[in-house]
């Protein structure tokens, strides 16, 4: 297969790359435009694979989109391009309005055109076969009472941030593209990831590199909110069973059955550091200290959990990786890559 990724040159797109062409015969085209997000150098351990090929592109530039499916006939497309981070949404919608909504129905079209000429135009491409997977978030359902149970693929859609609307917009054209013109599409909503190059703005590797550089661990409010965490991988691995088994206009929850409130994460990473790192910077005595509880965000979701039974049960997807260990093998990887943190936070200055 020939797969065009987009949003590739980001935290889960390049992880489903590295899977991809680590695990398979495949062949992978990243589309990226390359915002403050996207690092190329999240792959460099595959660019160099034959079965590999980045193009510098803007999703909602619709001639290049064209070009790009003409140039390289994909069999499937896995659609990851987004502007993904909450709070930037919250001080500035606009680039999640043209990204997640414009560049997503762009996409569909030049997807939709492609599709119908597969059978009149000679091409190695089955049009039967091919897919249009969207990836999305639990986070377009709002969020959940202590006491309810986790969202599963019924759930009503109830957006509360930007990011989440903008994403909820995305989903519904992909579904009505499906509905109007049958293009053969899948939805998959995923809970929050961690995992090895994940931009430093995000819980988990803020906090750990905060921590490493003896600065405030901010937590927003309470820190009570929970959120069900999946390692990047096990994401990764879920993608590509949706994209070979996943049936036409079905939905699937990804998720990793944990549970974990903010401040426990914010404890955990305190305490591996204590134990990988003991030699702290600025004289803190222990790196709990520097943890400060700041206003909380506007509108905060508070509880976000998945029920995952359906891509358990039909594709015989599960995660392989337990919070304890995949925690740890973040942590160490932000300790063993501090050239991939460093230019970012450079640049930050
Ligand atoms: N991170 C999570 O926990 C999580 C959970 C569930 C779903 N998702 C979804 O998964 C997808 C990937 O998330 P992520 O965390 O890897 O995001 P990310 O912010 O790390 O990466 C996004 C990538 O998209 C690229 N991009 C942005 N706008 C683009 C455009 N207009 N054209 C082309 N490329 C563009 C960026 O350059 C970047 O490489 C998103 O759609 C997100 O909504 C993320």
């Amino acid at each position: 297969m020939k797969i065009l990724i987009t949003g590739g040159a980001g935290f889960i797109g390049s992880a489903l790359i590295r899977h991809i062409i680590n695990n398979t015969q495949d062949y992978v085209v990243n589309v990226d435009k390359l915002t403050y997000a996207g690092n190329l150098a999240s792959l460099t351990t595959v660019a160099n694979n034959p079965r590999y090929t980045f193009e510098q592109v803007d999703i909602c530039d619709q001639l290049r989109i064209r070009e790009i499916f003409d140039k390289y006939q994909p069999d499937a497309v896995i659609h990851l391009a987004a502007e993904s981070h909450v709070d930037r949404s919250i001080h500035r919608a606009e680039e999640f309005i043209q990204t997640n909504i414009v560049g997503t129905y762009r996409l569909l079209e030049v997807a939709r055109g492609y599709w119908y000429r597969l059978d009149q135009v000679k091409s190695a491409v089955k049009k039967s076969q091919f897919r249009f997977i969207n990836v999305s978030t639990d986070e377009v359902y709002g969020d959940l009472a202590a006491c309810e149970p986790p969202f599963t693929e019924q759930s009503p859609y109830a957006p509360s941030s930007p990011y989440s609307a903008s994403k909820a917009a995305g989903d519904h054209l992909v579904r009505a593209w499906l509905r109007t013109y049958h293009l053969p599409t899948i939805i998959t909503n995923c809970s929050n990831n961690y995992g090895a190059y994940q931009y430093p703005e995000k819980l988990i590797p803020l906090m750990i590199l905060n921590a490493l550089q003896g600065k405030k661990l901010p937590i927003y409010g309470d820190g009570l909110q929970i959120r069900d965490w999946l390692f990047v991988e096990d994401h990764a691995r879920a993608l590509y069973q949706v994209l070979t088994k996943g049936k036409i206009g079905e939905t699937y929850n990804i998720g990793g059955n944990n549970e974990k409130t903010n401040i426990e994460i914010v404890y955990a990473i305190c305490d591996l550091l204590e134990e990988l790192v003991p030699n702290k910077p600025n004289n803190i005595k222990n790196y709990r200290d520097l943890i400060t509880h700041v206003e909380d965000r506007a509108g905060h979701d508070k509880r976000y959990a998945i029920n995952a039974t359906k891509i358990t049960n039909s594709l015989g997807w599960q995660p392989q990786e337990d919070f304890d260990s995949g925690l740890r093998k973040t942590v160490e990887w932000y300790l063993a890559n501090p050239q991939w943190w460093k230019k970012i936070l450079e640049k930050q200055k």
